[in-house]
């Protein structure tokens, strides 16, 4: 029995796309399976498994990608907070709002929407929310609610003070948080989920997405879309940013990017179409400090960057402190060609980088100029070869072009990439 007959039960079962875990995951999760059931190699093993609905979920166990922590992507948090209270100036003051986490993984993503609410002030009874993810052992890890170093990354951790005790084990969540949540084991793809009655406000769909490939995409979006109440907004990965814009929602002009709603939800995002939708994703451009006025040398590391690109304009006055905050926000105002000149400033000043490279490639390609957006971030990656935002612009502009297998080297990089941060954040629990 050949790997592609399970990497198509996997398919057909969960929707997972074998190559976006890397080749050989699907091999080796055979491979853990024939040995955990004692069966005499993968021929009696597919038997098995197409015979036994356990065992196919034991198989589903082995491939998933858990990955996730608190507050992961926080921009969407606050987003979150902002459209729920925009929700209640509008609904009667017992207004529920409703909010769904899919996948909910071992439930950082969903306690972390219920702390964000509690933070902006807001009472338990305003609002609920069901998590759901394929995987049972996940859920039962969520609803134990006791989580390890792992979960907790990056600076901002005040809130583990705020909800969670300390115990031999590890952090225990507060009662009142765990409470404002309802777990349940399902598939995005499966009939039960989408006839699921419930139409919700938010849905938190992130990291999955990236797993799929596209007709998976497209049926994934519309169960989505089934869930979703007519104003609701869905929310997705950075990465995953492009999937929604190919399926008719429009982004949010929020000041935080990845929120989406079906288009002509709102008159005013009706007006502001697909540009808009861009320009919000210039504003999730994530900016190192302001050089300084003072030119720097161009490191040693640093390769040659073509003539044309920096002397086309000329050079900034010595005194002129180049900020890339603000040819972000001009990007933002749609003053493309005004950006691109203070992104070419500061690569005058200060050499090249790949947080300038990526700011061109984003206009360029907000601008529709794709050729020019794909060569920015070609020389983004090549001084960055871990820029995963970079690598995941990229892979997007790449697929849009038809580019399919070098887009799925950059899918399969990108996941390699996570995996290796996965490996460093080994759990300590
Ligand atoms: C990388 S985690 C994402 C968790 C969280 N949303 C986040 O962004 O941190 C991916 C999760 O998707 C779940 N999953 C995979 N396929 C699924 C499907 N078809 N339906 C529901 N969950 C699925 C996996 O079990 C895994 O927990």
């Amino acid at each position: 029995m050949a790997f592609a007959d399970f990497a198509n039960l996997l398919k057909a079962s969960m929707g997972l796309d074998a190559a976006s875990i890397g080749g050989s995951a699907v091999e080796r999760a055979v491979l853990e399976r024939v040995s955990a059931c004692g069966v005499a190699g993968p021929d009696a093993y597919w038997q098995h498994v197409c015979a036994s609905p356990v065992e196919l979920q034991q198989l589903i166990e082995a491939v998933v990608v858990p990955e996730t922590w608190f507050f992961r992507d926080r921009q969407a948090f606050s987003t979150l907070v902002r459209v729920a209270r925009e929700a209640w100036r509008t609904t009667p003051a017992d207004g529920v709002h409703r909010i769904l986490s899919i996948p909910s993984s071992t439930g950082e993503e969903p306690y972390s929407i219920a702390m964000a609410l509690f933070d902006a002030g807001v009472a338990g009874d305003r609002f609920c929310i069901d998590a759901v993810d394929i995987s049972a052992h996940a859920i039962t890890v969520a609803q134990a609610a006791v989580y390890g170093k792992n979960s907790f990354r990056g600076r901002e951790l005040g809130f583990r003070a705020r909800y969670f005790d300390a115990t031999a084990t590890g952090h225990r969540l507060a009662d009142r948080v765990r409470r404002q949540v309802q777990f349940r084991q399902g598939n995005l793809l499966a009939r039960d989920v989408a006839a699921e009655p419930t139409r919700y406000d938010a849905i938190f769909c992130r990291n999955l997405l990236i797993y799929f490939d596209r007709p998976t995409q497209e049926r994934a979006v519309r169960a989505l879309e089934r869930l979703l109440a007519p104003d609701g907004v869905v929310l997705v990965a950075p990465c995953e940013t492009g999937v929604l814009l190919n399926h008719g929602f429009v982004q949010l002009e929020a000041p935080s990017a990845f929120a989406f709603r079906r288009a002509g939800a709102r008159p005013a995002e009706r007006k502001a179409g697909r540009r808009k939708a861009d320009s919000v994703l210039l504003r999730r451009f994530r900016l190192g400090p302001p050089p300084t006025s003072v030119p720097v040398a161009r490191t040693a590391a640093a390769p040659p960057v073509p003539a044309a690109d920096l002397a086309s304009k000329t050079a900034a006055p010595a005194e002129t402190v180049v900020n890339l905050d603000e040819a972000a926000e001009l990007a933002n105002r749609g003053r493309f060609e005004e950006a691109i000149e203070r992104c070419e400033q500061h690569l005058l000043r200060s050499g090249p980088s790949a947080e300038v490279f990526h700011l061109i490639g984003l206009v360029r390609d907000a601008s529709g100029n794709p050729t020019e957006a794909e060569r920015c971030y070609r020389k983004a990656l090549y001084l960055d070869p871990h820029h995963d935002e970079v690598l995941v612009h990229l892979m997007l502009l790449l697929e849009k072009a038809g580019k399919t297998s070098e887009a799925q080297r950059l899918r399969e990089r990108t996941h390699r990439l996570q995996q290796g941060s996965r490996t460093k954040h080994a759990p300590t629990l």
